[in-house]
């Protein structure tokens, strides 16, 4: 028998079983706009909830972006993870995220790629003013 479960990684709904409470009342939270912070021991299954939350969030009025801060070290790199994913979240064909890019971080120099199913990916690098603030601020501002 093909054992069902999944360890390792992050599990997506076909291997995500139960916390259907929990689900139902972090998408709640989030449709109300609460600050939230889902702490537990090592994993416990954080980030999987996490991401199925933003999944089920209605997409005809919710933009989610999912920012992992853990391979981030300094102000350059939290605006370049953060710019990515918001690009990411407005837009599903590359002209489009390059048009967000464009149109929300000005001071940021795009390019785009593919992932190995061909999806596009946009990632972003400084300019070489190496002005760091302005480009942080917009990213901030961004989500608003
Ligand atoms: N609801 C669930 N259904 C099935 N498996 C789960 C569930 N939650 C967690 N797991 C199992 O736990 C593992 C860790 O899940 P996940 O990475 O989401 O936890 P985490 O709390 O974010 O971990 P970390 O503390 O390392 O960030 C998964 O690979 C999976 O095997
Ligand atoms: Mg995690």
């Amino acid at each position: 028998m093909i054992n069902p479960f999944r360890y390792g990684g992050v599990v997506g709904k076909d291997a995500f079983c139960n916390r259907k409470k929990e689900l139902a009342d972090l998408v709640k939270a989030m449709e109300n706009g609460e600050r939230l912070f889902v702490y537990s021991e090592r994993r416990m299954g954080k980030t999987s909830l996490l991401r199925l939350v933003l999944e089920k969030l209605p997409k005809s009025q919710f933009l989610s972006a999912y920012i992992d801060l853990w391979p981030t070290d300094g102000e350059e790199s939290f605006a370049i993870a953060s710019a990515k994913a918001i690009a990411e979240s407005m837009a599903t064909t590359a002209d489009r995220m390059l048009q967000a890019a464009r149109q929300f971080f000005s001071r940021l120099t795009p390019s785009i790629s593919a992932d190995a199913a061909g999806n596009p990916q946009i990632s972003f690098e400084f300019g070489k003013s190496g002005v760091t603030a302005p480009a942080l601020q917009e990213v901030l501002a961004a989500p608003g």
